[in-house]
């Protein structure tokens, strides 16, 4: 005979812990909205790079000891993608290598003193010192090789010498020129 329906059925042992539904972390990124719902701690660096596919920004290391590869700009501040955990970005824009260039393709002046200079080596370090450049030349025109040697990026392809050369040549305005 079926159990009446007001009887009280056994609760099943379970190991299944419920989670609350998560509210999204809007971001701006290269001037596109996202919404990230995933885990609220998960370093922005992986976003980029596993999420939207942005693999411009490279792991440098961990934040405090790295070698600049993972910069982004954060409301305009280089930051490293590695230690901005998606919470700490709730409506801040970022820009990362890959949206310096105008949405017609044209490459931001220092993309293009970087060609000028033959600034690049094997490249992994390529996108941190653009960002590192495009910030320093707007809070210093004519920045000096002190300013340049100041950056917090490393190169072990040995092309400091000629990146200095090509933010130099991007804050002469002579990016593209002979
Ligand atoms: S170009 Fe290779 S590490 Fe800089």
């Amino acid at each position: 005979m079926p159990p009446a329906q007001d009887q009280a059925m056994p609760t099943p042992d379970s190991n299944i812990v419920p989670e609350k539904v998560r509210d999204g972390i809007d971001v701006v990124i290269n001037g596109e909205p996202f919404r990230h719902t995933g885990d609220p701690a998960m370093p922005l660096l992986w976003y980029l790079r596993d999420v939207l596919r942005l693999t411009g920004t490279k792991y440098g290391g961990e934040a405090q000891a790295g070698n600049g590869a993972d910069l982004v700009l954060v409301d305009g501040k280089p930051l490293p993608a590695i230690g901005q955990p998606m919470q700490a970005l709730a409506g801040k824009q970022v820009t990362t290598v890959e949206g310096l260039a105008a949405n017609d393709g044209t490459l931001h002046p220092l993309q293009q003193a970087f060609i000028d200079e033959d600034a690049i080596g094997c490249g992994h370090c390529t996108p941190g010192w653009l960002i590192s450049g495009v910030a320093l030349l707007a809070r210093t025109a004519q920045p000096s090789d002190d300013d340049i040697d100041q950056l917090p990026n490393l190169c072990r392809c040995g092309a400091q010498t000629r990146v200095r050369r090509a933010i130099k040549r991007a804050a002469a305005g002579k990016a593209g020129q002979a």
